[in-house]
């Protein structure tokens, strides 16, 4: 039933229409769960990593005998799974076949600002692009997407995204589950609808928050399913959706551990029943099997804390039932977690040379629209900062940096809690939220090219929530970003 919701608050006015969507419970799992390829490296004879990726279209049969058009990265939805260590050089070269532009962007990932992906990258149809960068970052769950200035929300519903996965030392010699695709699982979520095979991609009428679907899919699969022979089961959520809030957790109410956030691993376990994730972030989360049991994955609506505009603009009032893990009669047995991880890579707040404050509007980050020729903050190589993030605007907001990771300081003048004390890139910011964060700015500096901030929220990004930033040597000045065309 479509419900309408005329909303009048501090300053804006909305008109929402929306059906309550709830598929607790009324869900047959009856979809093995794919898992994305690894996907397949050569390497140079300097040692570099070499993967290549097709940007093509194509179409699959999410459900029987019904073809869907689609978009992925060498595959017909979403993309393989790149894998690389810590210290190695990485190629990428990206063939678009895709009939129009778009680009490829390393979400997470520490990397000059010419090999992002941003809007600055864009690549033509029928072009070729070919990154190269040293992965130099603790081991973590990133992921990659197109990020065309205007159409990216378009460009990842059709399908193109897809985990980039990083290893290092410290991590392969801890005691975690870590066979993928076995004891270690990717777990991509996006909420989708149909029009008959067809993707419905609408937004509700004037809504402001973009794209809700009505059903998930994890992986490219509807209603999945997937058997386990282990006690421990590690996975590694990503809220691929567009819009959509998941505040993920199991059917009863077990609880599960959370080893790591967007940056990689926390210091140490947290145990929680519940971890709520906005579109772009990830979570690590290793949950306890007994043999022979079923247990859904699923998502809660949102704590009654949030008041209602937020709720309701970031769909918060659904819930779905997004994964089942079925055990085997007997399990593998796996060691118990290590009580410490390690320590985090970003600073504290304490060696901060300078704070910035950023107000999130959906009209603008600080009252401005993004501009493609203008740089909007200029940071030293480096050097670390504290950013202030504020959310007054009366519906939900994230905000997410591109190239660097930071801490959550403070939320509203508090300690942040458990799930929010590891390396974030992108963090949930609802209306009556203030933030503080810290990072620092590596470089290497490039005065001319700019990297991202944005809500990551992507209509929100495609309507200008966003801005950018160069990194620079320490008393340099900006240079002039090239005005490159946004997508039309
Ligand atoms: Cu996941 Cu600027 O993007
Ligand atoms: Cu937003």
């Amino acid at each position: 039933v479509a419900v309408l919701v005329l909303a009048v608050g501090a300053g804006f006015t909305w008109l929402y229409t929306s059906a309550d969507v709830s598929t607790v419970g009324s869900t047959d799992f009856r979809n093995e769960l794919a898992i994305p390829p690894l996907a397949k490296s050569t390497l140079r004879k300097d040692g570099t990593r070499v993967f290549d990726l097709t940007m093509q279209a194509g179409e699959r049969e999410f459900m029987p005998r019904r073809k869907t058009p689609t978009w992925g990265f060498s595959g017909d939805y979403l993309g393989p799974t790149l894998r690389a260590g810590r210290g190695e050089k990485v190629e990428v070269r990206i063939r678009n076949t895709l009939p129009e532009p778009s680009t490829v962007h390393w979400h997470g990932m520490h990397l000059p600002a010419r090999m992002d992906g941003g809007p600055h990258q864009m690549i033509d149809a029928g072009g070729v692009w070919t990154p190269r960068w040293t992965v130099n970052q603790p081991a973590a769950t990133l992921w990659y997407h197109p990020h065309p200035h205007g159409a990216t929300e378009k460009h990842v519903q059709r399908g193109l995204a897809g985990m980039f996965l990083l290893d290092d030392d410290r991590t392969e010699r801890l005691t975690l589950p870590r066979r993928y695709g076995v004891d270690d699982l990717p777990v991509i979520v996006q909420d989708v609808r149909f029009d008959g095979a067809r993707f419905d991609h609408g937004h509700p009428l004037l809504a402001s928050v973009g794209f809700l679907g009505d059903r998930t899919m994890v992986n490219g699969t509807l209603a999945p399913y997937r058997e386990v022979g282990d006690e421990l089961i590690r996975l590694r959520l990503l809220n691929a959706s567009t819009a959509r809030v998941y505040t993920f957790g199991f059917d009863d109410g077990r609880d599960f551990s959370l080893i790591g956030t967007d940056g990689g691993l926390l210091e140490q376990p947290a145990v929680m029943d519940r971890v709520k994730l906005s579109p772009g972030e990830r979570a690590e989360i290793v949950v306890r099997m007994r043999p022979g049991e079923r247990t859904v994955l699923r998502s809660h609506p949102l704590d009654a804390g949030m008041d209602f505009f937020n709720q309701r603009f970031s769909g918060g009032d659904d819930s779905f039932d997004v994964l089942q893990l079925r055990a085997a009669p007997s399990l593998r047995p796996s060691p118990g977690l290590p009580a410490r991880l390690g320590e985090l890579a970003v600073p504290d707040g304490s060696d901060s040379v300078r704070g910035r404050h950023f107000e999130l509007k959906f009209s603008g980050i600080n009252g401005r629209k993004m501009d493609m020729g203008r740089v909007d903050e200029t940071v030293a190589r480096g050097t670390a900062e504290t950013w202030t993030i504020r959310n007054n605007d009366g519906m939900p907001h994230n905000f997410h940096v591109h190239d660097v990771q930071f801490r959550v300081l403070e939320v509203n003048g508090k300690r942040p809690p458990a799930a929010l004390r590891g390396a974030k890139d992108t963090v949930f910011v609802p209306s009556g939220t203030t933030m503080k964060v810290a990072m620092r700015f590596d470089g290497p500096a490039d005065p001319d090219t700019p990297y991202m901030y944005h809500c990551h929220l992507l209509y929100h990004e495609d309507q200008a929530m966003m801005g950018q930033f160069v990194v620079v040597e320490k008393g340099q000045r900006a240079g002039t970003p090239h005005p490159a065309h946004g997508h039309e």
